[in-house]
């Protein structure tokens, strides 16, 4: 399955393999704007938006980049740099209002144009079917934590794949359970808000429930590429000598990591997590059998990857509200260099996850769906132009990680960088600048950063010259 890799040269510039995938993402409510157009109902975050202190400055996604307006301009700028990729999400609430019942065809009709006219334009649509706006009525029956939410999705899924499946290159079921999970009802600082660790891995269930029902669904409809897509990092224990940090560091890889790979490929939880599970949510919501719908195969495993994680054991720290269970446990603040998001930038460790995922879960591609990073650009609007010598670097650095995770042996075929423009950052708001494309908010003008024009050179070489990769 080892892809062939051939280098550039030996002094670092990497070649990667022929048919290897370059793109970038985004998702609906961070981008789309129209938050009320033809017909489209309100999600969590739309709700959670408005909720006073939960979001930077109040920001909303009413407006954010009109990319539902503005798209066309949006996929030319794509294509002005040689984009072969787009990953994009679908806003269930366009499409079911209420979340469950009648499909809203104006909905679909925005996203069957948008995939036109990628197509025209010769970038694959790769289209993820949930990244976080779950339809507030949905949310209103318990969300996450209600087990017929799965069911639902999967009936959205089939609406979907109704309209669009004969011009979907890759399908993707769920972004980052772990974030919808424990970010949306552990820790409450994602959408719906919800602190209460039951329900989070209730909620991380029946997402990786819905995800394998879904699954199905465009399996039966003749879907012939499906995947999803988990935020994964390596967690690493400050001292590996230590065996108190070490079983820190296999805590929270149970919890982050292995909680989604063991039931996706090896048929269930790590039975080292169950008791965690246990104790805090009991196990009535796993239900025999659901581990084998969830483990129906994936032809791809989405890889978002942004940071490392380092912990150590310090007796009397309290759980981070995110990771149930992790009394004791210390998740160390970067000491070397960082993001705007205060994110340990430490490349290695991006060779090191699609490694491990090639070792210890062998046999499925791999797709890097999320890499990237927010610095404080400084545009020169004047000039149309934004210096953004940090990304640049950021990328360079990561993609010869991804370069060399393939040399030992991953079967990695396509990066894809967060984020295709500015956007709404989650919790940050606007005040998070990702994308390979500046925004000015105030009129909506898109500018093509440095890191943009240097990402065209990577996707025209399919790869890096020796000058790119040092940072
Ligand atoms: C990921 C999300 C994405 C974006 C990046 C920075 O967790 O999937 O929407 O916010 O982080």
């Amino acid at each position: 399955m080892t892809p062939d890799h051939r280098h550039l040269d030996h002094q670092h510039g990497h070649t990667f393999p022929a048919g290897f995938v370059w793109g970038a993402a985004t998702a609906a409510y961070q981008i789309e704007g129209s938050a009320s157009a033809d017909g489209r109902g309100p999600s969590i975050w739309d709700t959670f938006a408005r909720t006073p202190g939960k979001v930077y400055s109040g920001h909303t996604g009413d407006v954010a980049c009109d990319h539902y307006v503005r798209y066309a301009e949006d996929i030319s700028l794509m294509a002005s740099i040689g984009l072969q990729a787009y990953r994009f999400s679908v806003s269930w609430p366009r499409i079911q209002p209420d979340g469950a019942g009648p499909v809203n065809p104006r909905g679909l009709d925005f996203y069957d144009r948008l995939t036109d006219e990628l197509l025209r334009h010769g970038i694959a649509p790769y289209l993820t079917l949930y990244h976080w706006d779950l339809p507030q009525a949905l949310e209103d029956l318990g969300g996450w934590t209600n087990r017929s939410t799965a069911g639902y999705f999967a009936d959205y899924a089939a609406a979907v794949h109704r309209r669009l499946g004969d011009r979907i290159a890759m399908w993707s079921t769920i972004n980052e359970p772990w974030c919808a999970a424990f970010l949306g009802y552990a820790a409450g600082v994602h959408a719906p808000g919800r602190q209460d660790p039951a329900a989070s891995f209730a909620a991380a269930h029946h997402l990786m429930l819905a995800h394998g029902m879904a699954t199905q669904a465009l399996r039966a409809g003749g879907a012939e590429r499906v995947s999803l897509s988990l935020n994964l990092a390596p967690v690493v224990p400050l001292d590996p000598e230590n065996a108190a940090h070490a079983e820190a560091a296999r805590l929270v890889d149970g919890l982050l990591n292995r909680q989604f790979l063991d039931v996706l490929f090896r048929g269930g939880y790590p039975q080292d997590l169950l008791p965690v599970i246990d104790r805090h949510a009991g196990s009535e919501f796993r239900h025999d059998g659901d581990e084998d719908v969830i483990g129906e195969r994936i032809d791809a495993l989405g890889i978002n990857y942004y940071s490392p994680c380092v912990v150590a054991a310090r007796p009397g720290t309290p759980a981070n509200p995110a990771y149930p269970g992790t009394e004791g446990v210390e998740f160390r603040a970067p000491n070397g260099p960082v993001t705007a998001m205060g994110w340990a930038i430490e490349p290695s460790a991006l060779t090191d996850l699609l490694t491990r995922l090639g070792r210890d879960y062998p046999g499925v591609p791999l797709l890097v769906t999320e890499n990237g990073a927010a610095f404080e650009d400084k545009p020169d609007l004047d000039a149309g132009q934004v210096a953004d010598p940090e990304r640049t670097s950021y990328l360079a650095t990561h993609i010869a990680a991804a370069a060399e995770a393939i040399r030992l042996g991953a079967d990695l075929r396509g990066y894809l960088v967060w984020s295709w423009l500015d956007n709404f950052e989650w919790a940050e708001g606007y005040r998070r600048r990702f994308g390979l494309v500046y925004v000015d908010y105030w009129t909506q003008r898109r500018v093509l950063k440095d890191s943009a024009h240097w990402y065209r050179g990577v996707i025209e070489r399919n790869g890096l010259r020796p000058e790119d990769s040092s940072p």
